[in-house]
């Protein structure tokens, strides 16, 4: 092929692509590709501008014996590090065999990969932890603490403790697996944040600290919702504000709105949960909805945390096209504001 016609494919391609001639000289690189090698080395010898081995060496295969190959190669794109796949193959220039490298993009590849290795070990951490504490009381049980009626009970309190955490683990997993599957299906029903807010500090009213929480709402407030999953998120930020809100500290949930949304740039109702705790230092916030993601993890687990609460809130706010917004002062507490578009036929045409 003529090579002004190579260069003009090469230049009309998306992504980066580099044509080196039979002469070893870099003949043409688009844009992307320029942007990648931080310098324009058109006409020089190609490993001015690939330096990375693997292309080079593949370079030379192809130009030599015309084989195709491959190759990963990092490359520091200030802030983060992406992760290329080249791909080189013989074309036939005016003057003889060149090699055209095609670069792919697999960072995104790449971070899932780590994401789901990393997900896998900190799953199987939490269930390892509690199993090797199972497994120590059975044996102190059967042995030391055989005829200790008092160790006994004890331990048995303790591993029933564990077990429950297991069991809240695994739900928690499920139910985020759950939402994770139906984050791009639109939810169908009314839902009332008001009713729904009632019923989760209904059922939060058995455990400690019920008598702490105060509601302020308007008589109603509809979105187009899953009741069962937003009445999930109201449960797990009030739990939160329970938990991590001090012994006596107020909890108190505010309903308002609707009003336009900035950020959603639609009319909104907003959730707020404001409780009276030691509060969270900024570098965490924006860390608090990953998986397992704890400020105080060996504290979280011993109150029954799992630390995917908040994973579970974002990524069904996300299902609702919402937003979660989290403020913090150290010392005075926290404030878990959720954003959820109102429901009505002029908000659904955006
Ligand atoms: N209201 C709050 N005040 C201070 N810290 C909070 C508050 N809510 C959450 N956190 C911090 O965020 C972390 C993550 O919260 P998340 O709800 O995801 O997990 P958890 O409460 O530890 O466990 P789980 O909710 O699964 O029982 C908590 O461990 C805690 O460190
Ligand atoms: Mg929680």
């Amino acid at each position: 092929m003529a090579d002004a016609v190579f260069r003009e494919i090469v230049e009309a391609l998306p992504f980066p692509v580099a044509l080196v001639g039979p002469d070893q000289r870099l003949r043409a690189a688009n844009e992307p590709a320029i942007a990648l090698f931080g310098v324009n080395a058109v006409g020089q010898h190609f490993v001015v501008s690939l330096r990375n081995p693997a292309i080079v060496s593949g370079v030379e295969r192809v130009l030599a014996r015309g084989e195709a190959t491959e190759a990963t190669m990092r490359q520091l794109q200030d802030p983060r590090e992406m992760l290329w796949r080249a791909v080189i193959r013989p074309v036939t220039t005016e003057d003889g065999r060149g090699a055209l490298i095609s670069f792919e993009d697999i960072t995104a590849v790449e971070e899932t990969g780590q994401m789901r290795r990393d997900f896998v070990a900190n799953v199987s951490h939490e269930l390892r932890t509690p199993l090797t504490a199972f497994r120590g009381f059975v044996e102190t049980l059967r042995g030391a603490a055989r005829h200790d009626a008092k160790a006994q009970d004890r331990f048995l309190e303790i591993m029933e403790r564990e077990a429950e955490r297991m069991s809240r683990l695994i739900d928690d997993l499920l139910s985020l697996s759950r939402v994770e599957q139906e984050v791009r299906v639109q939810p169908r029903e009314q839902a009332d944040l008001v009713a729904i807010t009632e019923q989760a500090i209904a059922l939060l009213s058995g455990g400690p600290g019920a008598g702490r929480i105060t509601l302020d709402a308007p008589s109603e407030a509809v979105v187009q919702g899953d009741v069962r999953q937003l009445q999930q998120v109201v449960t797990n930020l009030v739990e939160n504000a329970l938990k991590y809100g001090g012994a006596d500290g107020q909890v108190r949930i505010d309903i308002a709105g609707p009003g336009r949304d900035a950020v959603l740039q639609r009319m909104a109702w907003r959730l707020s949960v404001t409780d009276e705790g030691e509060g969270i230092e900024e570098h965490h916030i924006p860390r608090l909805t990953e998986r397992f993601y704890r400020v105080d993890s060996h504290r979280s687990r011993e109150m029954g945390g799992t630390g995917l609460g908040l994973a579970i809130v974002k990524h069904i706010v996300t299902r609702h096209r919402g937003r979660l917004r989290i403020e913090s002062e150290p010392g005075k507490g926290s404030i878990f504001s959720v954003f959820l578009p109102v429901s009505g036929r002029e908000e659904v045409s955006e």
